[in-house]
């Protein structure tokens, strides 16, 4: 039992939240109760369990905190995850898409190991072990459009893996998120200045970066962009 007053986010379909305005969490309904994928708070209300969602474990919950214009988390949702790491993310987006499909590419055998354990009971997930640099590697685990390609793989050459994703799997008015963080990029280069060069790489692809969003309260060094291929 919790005296805690969970809500509808008044956004995002199938996200919640408590508390005040200043002081916001985040929950998601939890499609495998009982289970913690990385030590989050499980909490109980009204006889359904919501697990909370930590904007400093996951980039995705902070730039919802931060309230991006766009609505990228439609029903059904079919994604696309480049970095699934062990799962702290792509499980809280798995609780929010139900009946949608994530395709979660990884390339640390360790990570993925943990992503099965820690998903194997979530339909809705399926674990690629793959390197996101080769996207035509991993085409024959696909059977439908990709609406969303969301990237944090933490890497040199951001923009580009992301790109050649997109031109490979990402449906015409598909919608990208690219976690960029400029330390991985370049150590010394100003992160304005790596942020800049990485939005020049998207836009001259012909991506149009429709927001640009500072995510250092939660993540040092990070911003998030969110994009879609321009209409010609
Ligand atoms: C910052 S972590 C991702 C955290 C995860 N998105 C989350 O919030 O739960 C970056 C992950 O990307 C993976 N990665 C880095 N480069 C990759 C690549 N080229 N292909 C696939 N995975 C990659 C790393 O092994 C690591 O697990």
């Amino acid at each position: 039992m919790t005296n805690i007053e969970i809500r509808n986010h008044p956004k995002f379909k199938n996200v919640y939240i408590s508390g005040s305005q200043e002081y916001l969490k985040l929950y998601t309904k939890n499609l495998d109760v009982g289970k913690r994928i990385y030590g989050e708070k499980l909490i109980i209300h009204k006889d359904i369990q919501y697990r909370e969602w930590d904007p400093f474990r996951s980039k995705l919950a902070a730039l919802i905190l931060e309230n991006p214009i766009t609505n990228f988390l439609t029903d059904n949702l079919k994604c696309l995850y480049l970095g699934a790491s062990s799962g702290t993310t792509i499980s809280h987006l798995s609780d929010i898409i139900q009946s949608g499909i994530i395709y979660g590419v990884e390339f640390s055998e360790r990570s993925i190991r943990q992503l099965i354990q820690n998903t194997s009971k979530r339909v809705n997930i399926v674990p690629i072990l793959a390197d996101a640099r080769f996207p035509e590697s991993y085409a024959k685990y696909f059977f439908t459009d990709i609406d969303l390609i969301y990237q944090d793989v933490a890497q040199p050459r951001q923009a580009n893996i992301a790109v050649e994703n997109c031109n490979y799997y990402l449906k015409n008015d598909g919608i990208l998120i690219i976690a960029i963080k400029s330390q991985s990029i370049d150590s010394i280069q100003k992160s304005e200045y790596i942020y800049a060069q990485e939005k020049k790489i998207l836009e001259k692809a012909g991506y149009q970066i429709l927001e640009s969003i500072n995510i250092h309260k939660y993540a040092a060094n990070h911003i998030i962009l969110i994009a879609k291929k321009a209409i010609s």
